[in-house]
């Protein structure tokens, strides 16, 4: 048996959390690896909507085991909300999630130095979601952090209060004004670590091999999207883990040659939230009408997001970088009533046309070259089989998968579980 992989292929929000609670009805277990509360992974099902932080997107499957990997960095307060959200919705959750023992603890004091390191940066910042990503992962390559495992030790406090005394004198240094009450946050990570240690900690990935030799189906999860990998991603605005599917093999300590398919999601058109580069960024009436008819604002900070053109080339390069097998469009209902759309096919840098990612994709950098395409009228939010779907959208769907040469396998027409179609 394999582990397939789900991954965001744009800068994350591209509907990860809808289809993986789609597909786990395929999956024994579902599995994340990477990433942290900076994460919003948004599920609509028989009228409810839930948003997913930490939790695997598996988790309404009564069946389904849900696996936090390794790779994970978590919050036990925001783990803890939500918790109280899945009971609120009679969620029995306490036999199906399952957390790593290597996955590290972002601690309070994390948070406060990812607001302190964002306010240093001025107008240079991230535009983080200051839910302590990256100082969490700071202090795991650098060899201090606090995991799940250590709470099973006599010892954790010391090693909390150690590691917290060591933000607080870094934070002394930093020298921003935060305003935050030491007392009040360690009571609340307390709390929460006691609710936190009512879950099974596993060695997750001993749980995931013994799975394998038991022919169980494994669905990893990524949070983010490939142009926000460390490595690969439009860097430094990205965010501090490795969003692509080589995360997957350290975030859950799965061997490449058990990777079996890698499903990667996109956009009709591209959104990011937070800074950065973004060739194909609409500023007219057509980025309003996305953002508008996409509901495009974040699922953990509610900021708006920036909406766009596809943009193929960077697409391209993320199904690269992932080996993609299948691709899944989303949001597709979102481009109904364009007259003509658009997609970013080749970009102008250092006064030559170009159709690879190149080092920089600063707007100084690059030029975006489009290829124009005639839009559709019809309403897609209703449709249930792909024979229904509009010829100038099969066309738009057709040049995609010849220019990333990966076919695309779901099209996605409205949030709801139900308005998903198979090709
Ligand atoms: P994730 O982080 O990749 O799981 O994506 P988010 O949940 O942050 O953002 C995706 C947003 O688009 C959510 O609000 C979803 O409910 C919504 N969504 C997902 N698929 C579709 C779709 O096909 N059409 C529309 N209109 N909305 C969708
Ligand atoms: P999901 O899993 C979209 C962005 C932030 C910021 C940068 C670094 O829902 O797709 P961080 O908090 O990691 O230090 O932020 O990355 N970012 C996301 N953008 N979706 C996400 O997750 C994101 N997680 C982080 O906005 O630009
Ligand atoms: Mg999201």
């Amino acid at each position: 048996m394999n582990v397939d992989l789900l991954l965001g292929l744009q800068w994350g929000d591209e509907g990860k959390g809808k289809i993986v609670d789609v597909l786990t009805k395929n999956y024994a277990i579902v599995a994340r690896f990477q990433g942290g509360p900076n994460a919003g992974h948004t599920l609509i099902f028989e009228n409810q909507k839930h948003v997913l932080h930490t939790i695997p997107s598996g988790i309404f499957h009564k069946d389904a085991k849900n696996i936090v990997g390794n790779g994970v960095v978590i919050d036990p307060v925001i783990l803890t909300k939500e918790l109280d959200n899945l009971s609120k919705h009679n969620i029995d959750y306490t036999k199906t999630l399952f957390i790593s023992r290597k996955a590290h603890l972002i601690l309070p004091t994390h948070r406060l130095l990812d607001a302190a390191s964002e306010a240093l940066k001025g107008k240079l910042k991230i535009g983080s979601t200051l839910k302590g990503i990256g100082p969490t992962y700071m202090d795991k390559t650098g060899r201090n952090g606090l995991r799940v495992g250590d709470l099973e030790l006599d010892n954790w406090k010391e090693k909390f209060n150690n590691l917290t005394q060591k933000h607080l004198n870094l934070l002394a240094f930093y020298n921003v004004d935060l305003d935050y009450d030491l007392d009040t946050l360690k009571a609340e990570f307390f709390a929460a670590v006691t609710i936190l240690k009512t879950l099974p900690f596993i060695d997750s990935e001993e749980y995931i091999f013994n799975a394998l030799n038991n022919q169980q189906s494994i669905l990893a999860e990524g949070a983010q999207g490939s142009m926000l990998d460390i490595d690969f991603g439009t860097y430094p605005f990205v965010t501090s883990s490795t969003t692509t599917a080589a995360g997957a093999c350290t975030g859950l300590g799965v061997a490449p040659n058990k990777i079996g398919d890698v499903f990667g999601i996109f956009k009709a058109y591209t959104t990011r939230v937070g800074s950065g580069p973004f060739p194909s960024e609409l500023f007219d009436d057509d980025g309003k009408t996305m953002s508008k008819v996409g509901a495009e604002f974040g699922a953990t900070t509610g900021r708006p997001r920036r909406c766009g053109w596809l943009d193929l080339v960077a697409l391209k390069y993320a199904v690269i970088i992932n080996g993609a097998t299948q691709l899944m469009m989303m949001k597709a209902d979102v481009l109904s009533g364009f007259k003509t759309i658009k997609a970013c096919t080749s970009y102008i840098y250092k006064g030559k046309e170009i159709t690879h990612l190149p080092y920089s994709i600063l707007e100084e950098d690059v030029t975006p070259v489009y290829t124009e395409f005639k839009g559709w009228d019809a309403d897609l939010t209703k449709l249930t089989s792909a024979d229904e779907l509009p010829k100038e959208l099969m066309d738009y769907i057709k040049f995609i998968e010849d220019f990333v040469q990966v076919p695309v396998k779901i099209v996605s027409v409205g949030p709801d579980r139900k308005q998903t179609i198979l090709r």
